[in-house]
This record gives C-alpha cells, structure tokens and sequence, in this order.
C-alpha cells in the first residue's frame, strides 16, 4: 500500500528544471541517511521518455507539450505545495517511488512495431516515392517517445495514443505496409493483454502528451483495425 511523504526543498533556483528539483532534496535525503525519492531519467532533454510523474494532477505538469526534465521551477509559485504522484495505470505497476514498470510498451513494440524491409544503407530519395503529406504525418507520429503520459492522462489509463502513434510512423510509409494489417491486430491484442483500458475520445492524451502526438491517429488505428479484422476472420498469428 502506498502512501504520501512530505519534503520540504529549499535553495531551489527558478532557472532549475523539475529533476533537478528532486536532485536537490535527494542529496539532502543521502546526507540526512535517508532514502531518496526514486525516480527515472536519462537525456533531460525532452528525447528519451523516461522521465514523467503526476505533478498537481497533471502528467508531466502544468505546462503542455513538455517533458518532466523540460519543466523549469519558474513555473510554479515560492512556497507552493507540490503533489508529485507516479504514473498509475494497471499496465504500469509501481516499482518504487515515481518509478513505474514501462515494459508493457517494449511488449507491444515487440508484437509488431517494426518493419521485415531491409533498409541497408541510405537510399537515394526519390527510389520510393512517398507523398509529402504522408511523409509529415509519419514524422509527426514518430515524434513519439513513448513515455506513457498519455496512459497516466487518461481516464481509462488506455494506451491508444502510444499505439496508434506507433502503426502510424510505420503504416503511413511504403516500408511499413507489407505487415501493416497484421501489425494492427497484433500490437492491438498486446495491449489488451497488458490491462489497458479503451479509449472513450477524452482527449487526455493528446493534451498531456509532450510531443503534441495527434488523436487523429487514433482515428487511422481504429480505420486499419477494422479493415484488417475483416481480412483476418481467424486469430491473427494465422495471418503471419
Ligand atoms: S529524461 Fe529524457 S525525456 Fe525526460
């Protein structure tokens, strides 16, 4: 059962970001012998996805299209009281602290987030024609840093952005379509596996999301879904 602990953090600069924040009364909490607040990161650079914790309600807090370790101190008030909580999803059990077991996504990757093409070494850029808006919307989607913010903002904690940001880097473009159908299906079933809820057009995740990822594509992954399910009437492993 968890529960809340009080910290108090002092000599915080407004120019710190909010991991640097959790630094500071870290190293105070090593000093003082005690255990400190666990959380993840690695780039601080709004690039990698391990960073993300509930703050005043908000995943990634107050600031939209922003990362945790993208988030300055200047946005919040002296003295203000902040309720840090971690991502709380069934697909997301809690490790310790802030820290959160993400590896429900790598599973969904793992079920069919990727393409069999080989891509050898850099093609010349006009071998496969891709039109230009399908090209951006795949770059939009694959902007993605899969940081499940968009499961902690939403109600039925459902992964549905992730995913269909995930289909849709890879079905809008050439490479991706000799496996597109039975990706959908598959990365699909995974995350209902993994205890993810449905979507019910909140809108959460898009307004929590740090990359700005569009709810259009969840839109494209109900659309692929439905039209590989019709293809596929036994279970989808038949289908390849
Ligand atoms: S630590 Fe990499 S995105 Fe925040």
């Amino acid at each position: 059962m968890g529960r809340f602990e009080i910290y108090k953090a002092e000599g915080i600069d407004t120019a710190m970001s909010f991991l640097e924040l959790l630094d500071v009364v870290n190293e105070r909490l090593t000093k003082e012998g005690k255990d400190p607040i666990a959380f993840d990161h690695d780039c601080r650079e709004g690039i990698c996805g391990m960073c993300g914790a509930v703050v005043n309600g908000q995943a990634h807090g107050p600031l939209r299209a922003t990362t945790l370790c993208q988030l300055h101190m200047r946005h919040f008030k002296d003295h203000e009281t902040l309720v840090i909580e971690p991502w709380r999803s069934q697909g997301f059990p809690i490790i310790k602290d802030l820290v959160v077991d993400r590896t429900s996504f790598d599973r969904i990757i793992s079920a069919g987030g990727f393409i069999s093409a080989k891509t050898g070494s850099a093609p010349e850029a006009n071998t496969i024609p891709v039109p230009k808006k399908n090209s951006e919307l795949a770059m939009d989607a694959a902007a993605c840093i899969g940081c499940g913010a968009c499961v902690a903002a939403c109600p039925n904690a459902s992964a549905m952005l992730f995913v269909a940001a995930k289909l849709s880097h890879l079905n809008l473009l050439p490479q991706g379509q000799p496996e597109g159908e039975i990706r959908v299906l598959k990365m699909v079933d995974q995350m209902d596996q993994e205890g993810f809820g449905n979507c019910s057009n909140e809108y959460e995740c898009e307004a929590a999301c740090p990359k700005s990822i569009s709810v259009a594509n969840i839109a494209r992954l109900n659309r692929e879904y439905a039209k590989a399910a019709r293809h596929f009437s036994s279970s989808p492993s038949s289908g390849g």
